[in-house]
């Protein structure tokens, strides 16, 4: 790995990436993030820990829960496409956190079903599919793990949610088809990741993700979205990256950003700020502003992915012209350049290595306080 490999530098400006593959005309769905030892996120941690969250359903069976559930029914079926411009977000809020005992990635709390069961997921635009640990034969252990204090997680249950349906095989959202059982059995997913032996499987689930929209007066919008109940999961989801899902934000059919524009809630698109303390947020349908610089994705029409080029790097005040392609991927802590980008890169900032630290798997460290200057 070392050898063409090599540790660039986590970027973290509070620039804004806008991600609109085909055209825009729907409304923002956004969430802000926080670093893991902020305030938000010490109060969040403390209100899902206590479960004393803000929009906790009403107990089952109560006057409360059905006048709830008429609410969101009229929620559901009384948005038109008419206001298809209200930006919209989380129902959690539009937080985002980046937790580095985690491993550096971006989360976000999202609510799933009815009652409502929030998941601590992290955002990938590296991959399609939404799945949370639901009918575990193999997950993170919920109790007992060195972040239990920290993190309430949950684990869903398709029998616990009313409004839980299953996806069959004759779905068009369902991809393995050659290893279902029948036409009307539910839906096997399996997907593999880049880091090593790091997969989830399970069957594709529809239910209700709750949102609500991103203006001065929110109001919920529920979506039904389908997404994988990850019952085997394996390698980084067992401990960190994604003890308790993990939102795909890609650009095939199956992720939420597609479904939500399939179902006429949102513009194809969405945008994601990351502030150099670690709290950002996400916009989903957001159309960027006239000012924004923009590049191109190359598309590839059989996989289409967040591949950009790159055509200049700068360290420092030294600046390297190259030509390569990057995938633009939120769920990797770490930027990860090819030969010849990546010794030109690492000679130029020669002057700035540190003695090499053994705890650390990276060829060179470097004196950061120079590059800010
Ligand atoms: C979303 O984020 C913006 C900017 O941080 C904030 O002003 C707004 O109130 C947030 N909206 C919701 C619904 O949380
Ligand atoms: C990204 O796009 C470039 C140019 O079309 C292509 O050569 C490259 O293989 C793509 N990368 C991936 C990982 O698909
Ligand atoms: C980058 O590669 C493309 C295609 O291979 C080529 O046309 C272009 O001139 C290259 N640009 C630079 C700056 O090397």
């Amino acid at each position: 790995m070392a050898s063409f490999f090599g540790f660039l530098l986590i970027l973290l400006s509070v620039s804004t990436w806008v991600f609109a593959p085909q055209s825009c005309h729907g409304r923002v769905f956004s969430f802000k993030m926080h670093h893991r030892f902020s305030e938000p996120v010490k109060r969040w941690t403390q209100m899902i820990g206590k479960g004393i969250g803000p929009d906790d359903w009403p107990e089952k069976g109560s006057i409360d829960y059905y006048a709830a559930l008429a609410d969101r029914d009229r929620i559901l079926r009384g948005r038109g496409l008419e206001d298809v411009d209200r930006p919209v977000t989380f129902s959690d809020g539009n937080s985002t956190y980046r937790i580095s005992s985690l491993g550096f990635l971006h989360y976000t709390t999202v609510s799933l079903g009815t009652p409502r069961k929030k998941f601590l997921v992290a955002l990938d635009t590296g991959s399609d599919l939404f799945w949370v640990p639901c009918d575990c034969n193999k997950c993170t252990p919920t109790l007992d793990t060195s972040y239990g204090s920290d993190f309430e997680l949950n684990i869903y249950n398709p029998r616990g949610s009313s409004t839980s349906k299953k996806v069959t095989c004759n779905n068009n959202l369902c991809a393995h088809r050659n290893r279902c059982l029948g036409t009307f059995s539910s839906c096997p997913y399996m997907v593999s990741y880049v880091s090593a032996d790091t997969s989830t499987s399970g069957v594709l689930v529809e239910d209700v993700l709750h949102l609500i929209t991103d203006d001065s007066r929110p109001q919920d919008v529920d979506a039904i979205i389908t997404f994988g109940c990850g019952q085997v999961q394996t390698g980084s989801f067992l401990d960190v990256a994604a003890p308790n899902g993990l939102f795909g934000l890609g650009m095939e059919k199956v992720s939420v950003p597609s479904i939500l524009s399939k179902e006429g809630l949102t513009a194809d698109s969405f945008s994601m700020c990351f502030g150099s303390d670690g709290i950002g947020r996400i916009s989903f349908g957001d159309k960027g502003s006239s000012d924004q610089e923009e590049t191109p994705f190359n598309i590839d029409q059989l996989h289409p992915m967040y591949n950009i080029s790159i055509t200049q790097m700068r360290v420092g005040t030294s600046i390297i012209d190259t030509n390569l392609s990057a995938l633009f991927d939120s769920g990797t802590s770490f930027t990860y350049l090819v030969d010849p980008a990546y010794t030109r890169l690492t000679e130029s900032a020669q002057d700035r290595r540190r003695p090499p630290d053994p705890r650390i798997p990276f060829e060179y460290c470097y004196n950061m306080r120079s590059f800010i200057s």
